[in-house]
């Protein structure tokens, strides 16, 4: 299992936090592995009434470790991996909060989408990269982002891809706080305490409720989505762009900052 994930219980509060500092997070197969498996661990944990998901080192995650993206792993194909982790966040019945200091790009961005509640760091960033990857959103983004923030600041954000100012991402709804990054990591603790002192068979019944209808055309969106991103991670143009970021050729994806 990876030690670049750390897992922690704080009373009823399970803590998953990224810690990879020095690839500012960037996540890797094990990592997903870990995570997948540490939100299996909490849903079926009876004293676990929460999640917390945060990254260390002052970056949530720079997201997928674009070294996975290489043709050279084209026999662990992406999705795999990443899916895991993902489709375990979206089969949590407990709520899930999330912290968000400095960078959260791409898987980054997507499982904020998944969480009941988000807490901001003022300093925080936001960004879909998908198309100047020469990819395309995952993970039901296509669909959920255009729910929570409309359809033309969704087009906007995964369209031209600069990173979303944390105050933005607040003003559209994704964010439901932002706060200095001293305070962050504290306040999204006491949401999750809070949540995890409710009681609990209501709180889970009224989230699923919230929730209801959705499962179906999330599962539809995914498989759709994972065909098309595969399909351009495997094209020569998508290849490049992945090599020049690992060479560290300057600008080899935009960074619009
Ligand atoms: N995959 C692999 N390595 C990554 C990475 C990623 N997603 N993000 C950062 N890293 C690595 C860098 O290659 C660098 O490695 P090195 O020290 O061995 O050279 C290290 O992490 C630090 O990155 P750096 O770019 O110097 O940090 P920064 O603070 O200046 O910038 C980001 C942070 C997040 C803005 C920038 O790293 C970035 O844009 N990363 C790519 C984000 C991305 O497109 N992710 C794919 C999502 S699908």
């Amino acid at each position: 299992m990876s030690e670049d994930v750390t897992v922690r219980q704080d009373g009823n509060v399970l803590v998953i936090a990224l810690s990879r500092p020095e690839k500012r997070n960037a996540l890797t197969a094990s990592m997903y592995a870990q995570l997948a498996q540490s939100f299996q661990d909490a849903e079926a944990c009876t004293s676990v009434h929460s999640i917390l998901l945060r990254g260390n080192g002052g970056v949530f995650t720079s997201g997928n470790d674009i070294g996975l993206f290489l043709d050279q792993d084209a026999e662990e194909p992406h999705e795999p991996a990443a899916a895991s982790f993902i489709r375990a966040v979206i089969a949590l019945s407990k709520p899930l909060v999330a912290c968000v200091r400095g960078h959260a790009v791409g898987i980054g961005a997507t499982v904020l989408l998944h969480c009941d509640y988000v807490v901001a760091s003022d300093d925080a960033r936001l960004r879909f990269p998908f198309v100047d990857l020469g990819l395309c959103p995952e993970f039901a983004s296509t669909l959920v982002l255009e729910r929570i923030v409309g359809r033309h600041k969704a087009a906007e954000w995964v369209l031209l891809g600069a990173p979303i100012p944390a105050g933005e991402a607040r003003f559209a709804g994704l964010v439901n706080q932002v706060m200095p990054a001293e305070l962050a990591e504290e306040e999204a603790l006491s949401v999750a305490q809070r949540l995890a002192s409710k009681p609990q068979m209501a709180l889970r019944a009224t989230r699923a409720l919230l929730r209801q209808g959705w499962d179906d055309s999330l599962a539809a969106r995914i498989d759709r989505e994972s065909g098309v991103f595969d399909a351009l991670r495997r094209t020569p143009e998508a290849q490049q762009i992945f090599r020049l970021f690992l060479d560290r050729t300057p600008q080899a994806i935009p960074t619009h900052v």
